[in-house]
């Protein structure tokens, strides 16, 4: 399948028709355990979804659905292997986990996932795996950190959440690989369809597959896929270790909205530039956060490394904090909520909601800062809704 386009590996990678009944789509194996083939023989395996299991013996381990989406991943991702969790921050939990010890250093993207964050200042620091915020779109601040204290991993969001900063994976890459680093690229506001962070030299991309990836707003899940099989190996380990894996259904459902990631995303796209256009001559909106747009700082690296700009657009109320927020419970369309990535738009308050967790923190998002998940709806519905909420038709 290497040489197949995208699409057509979002629709077959890990997806061959299921040899005993011929279901097009992998059925979900609702199933714990396995018959085996003997005491300490494992059964089937090798040559079904998920090319690298041995054999299937308990579903912690291994499960043909978890398999088949898997394997979909690495293929998206152009990776060695790939692996599914129960959520976007178990997978984060054991990639840390699996590669760093007590002593080790983190950097991170200043304006990363306050859940990133919290993991690492509020849960692995007291394992002794100390981090630093870093700005991450300038690469000298970062050959500085590193000068300053060698870091085992250099996280990267890019674009970030919720302030779509954008960082130069290429860039990135060579200076971890001169300092010994393991570059990880968060890859979830991107997803693999606008943007392929291990083909510009990363050595792991996590995703939280609840947003793009799974699409629908109805599940919630998390991956990791790895450019060495080596590392993925020490994963592998770890992820039976600890067990934070997704369930069949799960699964079945993250592999059913990936089959439609390439135009959903096309769609993303091309409404948030609209979206992030109109706002940005819109009098009651002080700044507008979009790399689509000519004027933002990452731009230029953006369009070299990715195919479209995403579906997400965060802005400024002129008006100020207040007004973000009565903002936020004046759409019809737009719904209250946390998350993004799915089909339906959603709004939210990144300061109160998604990032209440960096509040005080040097990670702490403007008070009048709004984030919008744009979806796929028809556009001028979509520009409506936001024009009579800010008060300007
Ligand atoms: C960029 C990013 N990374 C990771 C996560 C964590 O994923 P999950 O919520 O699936 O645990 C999120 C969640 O919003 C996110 O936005």
């Amino acid at each position: 399948m290497s040489g197949d386009g995208f699409e057509t590996l979002a629709i077959h990678a890990g997806q061959d028709p299921d040899p005993v009944t011929g279901a097009v789509v992998p059925p979900i194996y609702q199933v714990s355990t396995y018959k085996q083939d003997g005491v300490g023989g494992a059964r089937g395996g090798g040559t079904g979804p998920g090319r690298w299991i041995e054999g299937y013996e308990y579903s912690r381990t291994a499960n043909p659905t978890r398999g088949a989406l898997e394997e979909c991943l690495a293929a998206l991702e152009g990776g060695a292997r790939g692996f599914a969790f129960a959520s976007g921050m178990a997978a984060e939990d054991c990639l840390l986990r699996a590669v760093c010890r007590p002593s080790d250093h983190v950097l991170i993207s200043h304006d990363v996932y306050g859940g990133t964050y919290r993991l690492l200042d509020k849960v692995l620091r007291d394992w002794g795996v100390s981090h630093l915020p870093t700005a991450m779109s300038d690469p000298a601040t970062v050959r500085r950190a590193l000068r300053d204290k060698p870091a085992r991993v250099i996280w990267v969001e890019t674009p970030t959440n919720p302030l779509l900063s954008v960082a130069d994976i290429a860039a990135l890459a060579e200076i971890a690989r001169e300092a010994g680093a393991l570059l990880v690229v968060d890859n979830t506001f991107a997803s693999p369809y606008l943007q392929q962070p291990l083909a510009l030299g990363a050595d792991v991309v996590v995703h939280s597959t609840t947003k793009y990836l799974g699409g629908h707003s109805d599940v919630v899940g998390g991956a990791l896929v790895v450019a060495d099989a080596g590392l993925g190996e020490q994963i592998a380990y770890l992820q039976n270790a600890t067990g934070a894996v997704g369930g069949p259904f799960d699964a079945w459902l993250t592999l059913r909205g990936i089959r439609t990631l390439g135009v959903r995303m096309d769609r993303h796209c091309a409404n948030a530039q609209r979206v992030a256009d109109v706002l940005a001559v819109h009098p009651k909106v002080a700044e507008v956060f979009y790399p689509g747009l000519a004027s933002h700082p990452g731009h230029e690296v953006a369009a070299k490394q990715m195919r479209g700009f995403g579906g997400v657009v965060s802005f400024r109320c002129a008006a100020g904090a207040d007004e973000a927020v009565a903002l936020c419970g004046r759409t019809r369309l737009f719904t209250l909520g946390e998350s993004l990535g799915g089909v339906e738009s959603l709004i939210e308050h990144p300061g109160w909601m998604t990032h209440a967790s960096v509040a005080g923190s040097a990670l702490e998002v403007p008070a009048d800062l709004v984030r919008l998940s744009v979806g796929i709806e028809t556009c001028e519905d979509l520009l409506e809704d936001l024009r009579s909420a800010l008060g300007q038709r």
